[in-house]
């Protein structure tokens, strides 16, 4: 373990110690949020690009690192938010330095890679947290709730953006379809039986573009998931077909819909049909803490050790290998049955619906 982690203990009154490396798109999250953090001290962040590095660093007076490693002796733990392909050797390099991580999703590029990333979070004792963000979004939280109670019989998954030259080292499944991978395995309460995928490629990406994949989970749930880097509009939503309810999650207007097929007359007292209601629509209440703020408060939790990731290391691994499985399908159309699966691991963990 790092001397960091043990010398200065991180109780309430010794903030927890934070780090942010990759200070693109999404590390500048990281670095905006936990300069706001209570509890916490921003102690620096670390980037290739110069430029980007200082202007952050001064941005929020911390430090900045060209080289990460000289972060990792002055922190108790660090946001890993470089480009994909990096998760693993920079992940390492932290854990091995007995750093706390969170490192964004997906957790690596490839299966080998995450079980090391995986193996290392248990041989140093460090918490090793997924950036599956949406597991913290609102409208996440209270569609889950609202399932706790309806049978559910199918499941809808779409996640679509319009074409961006950002995170262009991964297939759509890695970058935008395991978000909803990660939930599906969630909500859906059974091991996955079955599986089929395609999917396609625009002229100027070497990486799939739009995949559609159809799960069956063993309870008799199916799901469908679509993910898009080629759609003219964003789009981030699940909706859950229920023996009695339709409900939709919009995870962009942070809104739960409910809908319900209820029939209803009402007359005047002479007989006649005044109006006729059709069906209901309920609108759930949702909070609007911000789904970043939140998982980063988790994570700071788990490293004060009060807490379990939510999305540790393992989760975050089940849904890799589920992804890489739907990719290779869409890649060259395999088809996948239930002995195949099982041997994978791949199960689901939560609610029975
Ligand atoms: N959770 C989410 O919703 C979400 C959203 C976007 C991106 N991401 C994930 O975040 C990660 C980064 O994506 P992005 O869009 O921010 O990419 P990006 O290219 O905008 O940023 C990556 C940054 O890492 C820096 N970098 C590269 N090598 C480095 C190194 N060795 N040391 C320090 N810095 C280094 C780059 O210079 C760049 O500034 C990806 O894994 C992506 O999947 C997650």
């Amino acid at each position: 373990m790092n001397g960091a982690n043990t010398e200065v203990p991180a109780t309430p009154s010794h903030p927890i110690r934070v780090g942010v490396i990759g200070v693109g798109n999404m590390g500048q999250h990281h670095t905006r949020v936990l300069s706001r953090l209570k509890n916490v001290e921003l102690v620096g962040v670390s980037d290739v690009n110069i430029e980007l590095g200082l202007d952050t660093a001064s941005k929020y007076r911390v430090r900045f690192f060209e080289d990460y490693h000289s972060l990792l002796d002055l922190v108790d733990a660090v946001c890993v938010a470089v480009p994909t392909r990096l998760h693993h050797s920079v992940g390492m390099s932290c854990l091995r330095a007995g750093v706390h991580v969170l490192i964004e999703k997906p957790i690596a590029a490839n299966i080998v890679e995450a079980e090391s990333l995986v193996n290392a979070a248990a041989e140093s004792n460090c918490i090793l947290q997924v950036g599956h963000i949406e597991r913290f979004n609102p409208a996440f939280k209270e569609l889950h709730n609202v399932l706790r109670t309806e049978e559910v019989l199918a499941l809808e998954a779409r996640r679509m953006s319009p074409y961006s030259d950002r995170a262009n080292d991964v297939s759509v499944v890695l970058d935008l379809m395991i978000h909803d991978i990660d939930l599906l395995l969630e909500l859906a309460g059974a091991p996955v039986a079955k599986l089929s995928a395609s999917g396609s490629r625009s002229a100027n990406s070497g990486y799939l573009d739009y995949v559609t994949a159809t799960l069956g989970f063993a309870n008799g749930v199916v799901a469908t998931l679509t993910a898009s880097k080629v759609t003219h509009r964003k789009i981030r939503s699940i909706a859950a077909h229920c023996r009695n309810s339709l409900t939709e999650a919009d995870f962009l207007n942070n809104e739960i819909l409910i809908h319900r097929q209820t029939t209803a007359n009402t007359m005047t007292s002479y007989g006649q049909v005044l109006y006729r209601q059709d069906g209901l629509i309920e609108k759930v209440y949702t909070s609007n803490t911000e789904p970043l703020h939140a998982e980063l408060e988790h994570f700071v939790n788990c490293v004060r050790g009060g807490e379990k990731p939510s999305v540790g290391g393992e989760q975050a691994l089940k849904a890799l290998r589920l992804a890489s499985l739907i990719e290779q399908m869409a890649l060259d159309g395999t088809a996948w049955h239930g002995e195949d699966l099982a041997a994978t691991g791949i199960e689901s963990t939560a609610i029975a619906v």
